[in-house]
């Protein structure tokens, strides 16, 4: 009766203190054979370190992380031949054209079928003839892109793969994760961008100052129909007794079905209600003995959710 889920990448209890508050505190997750795990959040919340430590360029302090159930530290050269890995920040060596830069890398792993790197020059439209120093940016992230899979991986770890490539270029690798993930790739996607971890996603986690505070399945956005209502009351007696109405929550859950308010705006009279379509029937008809100056409703998307994340929104508490 089906197959045994494996985890070809684990990440259990991580901690790596740089002090002042910085690094990553008890990161765990697994991205299981097949998955395609997107890793969010804003800048300097951990994602390049929670991946550095996956590939075992850095020792843990603390917890561990595996991959294709090896631990990744002192394991690179074990687990190269089946892992890409394409760097937040590319740095190249210096003196070497493209195709000298493929070929080292190709070398390391052994290399020697060209189909594969050649259909991914094309497609990512990449003459690798020139100098690496000299090219632009989205030249040396191109050939960052075909250096990573030129020998077909199992297993795609991406650090924000798009950023610097133009928005035609981000649609063909948008389009090549798909493919990928087709063919039963394991991929860990870190990024920025909604549109793309919202097409390629099986599952996303999302970071914040180093400390894992959301993780969900990418469907329970595609299918949500979860709202939030802004309503906005004309007498202030009324809106002080509607908020005894429903509870107030500030807590970041994932699911939730009941109708809670959001976000309270005492000076406006106004407020945000969270409600799932479902219970709409417990939300709309409290309003009917009161006096509402607006009423409107917003779809909650993964955009919305990720951006309270940025915007540091205490009293916002976005919910699928
Ligand atoms: N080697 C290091 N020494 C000290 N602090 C570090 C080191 N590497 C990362 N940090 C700090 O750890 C935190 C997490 O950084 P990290 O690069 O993992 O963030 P990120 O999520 O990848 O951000 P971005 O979206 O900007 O790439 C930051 O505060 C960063 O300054
Ligand atoms: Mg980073």
């Amino acid at each position: 009766m089906g197959t045994k889920e494996i985890n070809l990448i684990e990440v259990d209890d991580l901690t790596k203190d740089y002090g002042h508050g910085r690094g990553v505190f008890d990161v765990t997750f697994n991205v299981k054979e097949g998955e395609v795990f997107g890793f969010l959040g804003p800048n300097g919340a951990g994602k390049s370190t929670t991946i550095r430590h996956i590939m075992g360029f850095s020792k843990p302090q603390k917890g561990q992380t595996r991959i294709l159930g090896m631990e990744s530290f002192g394991n690179y050269f074990r687990f190269l031949g089946d892992v890409g890995y394409l760097p937040g920040e590319i740095v190249l060596p210096e003196g070497l054209t493209g195709w000298e830069f493929l070929q080292m890398m190709g070398d390391l792993r052994n290399l020697h079928d060209n189909t594969r790197l050649k259909m991914l020059l094309e497609r990512f439209k990449l003459n690798p003839k020139g100098e690496t120093k000299r090219m632009s940016l989205g030249d040396k992230r191109k050939l960052a892109i075909v250096a990573a899979f030129m020998n077909d991986p199992k297993v795609l770890i991406l650090d924000e793969p798009t950023s610097g490539l133009d928005p035609v270029m981000q649609q063909v690798f948008i389009d090549y994760i798909k493919e990928e993930k087709k063919r039963g790739k394991t991929i860990l996607l870190s990024s920025h961008m909604f549109n793309e971890v919202e097409a390629t996603c099986d599952r996303i986690a999302i970071i914040k100052d180093g400390r894992i505070v959301s993780m969900f399945d990418a469907n329970s956005i595609k299918h949500n129909e979860n709202k939030n209502f802004f309503i906005k009351f004309k007498k202030k007696d009324e809106f002080d007794k509607f908020l005894k109405l429903l509870p107030v929550s500030k807590k970041r859950k994932i699911k939730v079905s009941k109708p809670y308010i959001n976000k309270i705006d005492k000076n406006s009279k106004s407020l945000i209600a969270y409600c799932n379509d479902k219970d709409i029937n417990q939300l709309v008809p409290l309003l009917s003995d009161y006096q509402i100056e607006t009423f409107s409703e917003n779809k909650v998307t993964l955009q919305d959710y990720f951006m309270q994340f940025y915007r540091e929104d205490k009293n916002f508490g976005g919910v699928f």
